[in-house]
């Protein structure tokens, strides 16, 4: 698996020690607010296991499973895995992602949520946040930004630290680009087969 990183862009300890400073950030804001975080699976599975760690304070977390990505292409298409969400009254909610990269599906997420932007109240919540590992450099196609970001990343396509291509790397300790070798396997791996 490591064979297939071209380079590393975060390491784990850099990632690390970034968390704490987000964390504090959290904390301060967030002290004797009622917060129910919420993250976007599966790729924000690293980030929120080691970023809420740092967060001393009481909260509730639940999960949304959301995919969007085919290879190293967004569809622009949200799919939703489940259909109930937590009941979000009177609650501040944090809403956790690996990437902000087009920004299709924290739109969505919102939307389903609570209604979009512009109605937070919608689903009855104080307020409404999100935060990010990784904030994309490019053009979205949604207008959305995130309110709390670990780290900016130039247009690359980047694996690890719970992101996948085609589900695989997710478990790899740090954030890195994949060869174009790798990547070329991928690609092959998931073409439809057509039989003669
Ligand atoms: P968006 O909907 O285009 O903002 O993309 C968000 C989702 O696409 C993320 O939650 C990721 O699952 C996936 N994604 C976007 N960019 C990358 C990447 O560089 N590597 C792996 N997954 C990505
Ligand atoms: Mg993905």
């Amino acid at each position: 698996m490591l064979d297939d990183i071209r380079k590393v862009l975060f390491h784990e300890s850099t990632i690390l020690s970034r968390l704490d400073e987000l964390a504090h950030e959290l904390t301060t804001d967030y002290r004797g607010k009622d917060l129910t975080v919420i993250a976007i699976l599966n790729g924000s599975f690293v980030f929120m296991a080691d970023l809420l760690r740092r967060v001393p304070l009481p909260l509730q977390v639940d999960c949304l499973s959301v995919s969007s990505y085919h290879g190293t292409q967004t569809t622009g298409l949200v799919n939703f895995r489940q259909n109930g969400v937590a009941d979000l009254r009177n609650r501040h909610v944090l809403l956790l992602d690996d990437i902000l990269d087009s920004g299709h599906t924290l739109h969505a997420i919102r939307e389903r949520l609570c209604g979009g932007e512009d109605a937070p109240g919608g689903c009855g919540a104080l307020s409404f946040r999100t935060c990010v590992l990784l904030r994309k450099n490019v053009e979205r196609a949604r207008e959305v930004d995130a309110d709390y970001v670990a780290f900016d990343i130039p247009n690359e396509f980047v694996v690890g630290y719970g992101l996948d291509y085609n589900e695989n790397y997710r478990n790899l300790p740090f954030v890195g680009v994949l060869t174009e070798a790798a990547i070329l396997r991928g690609m092959r791996a998931v073409e439809p087969t057509h039989s003669p």
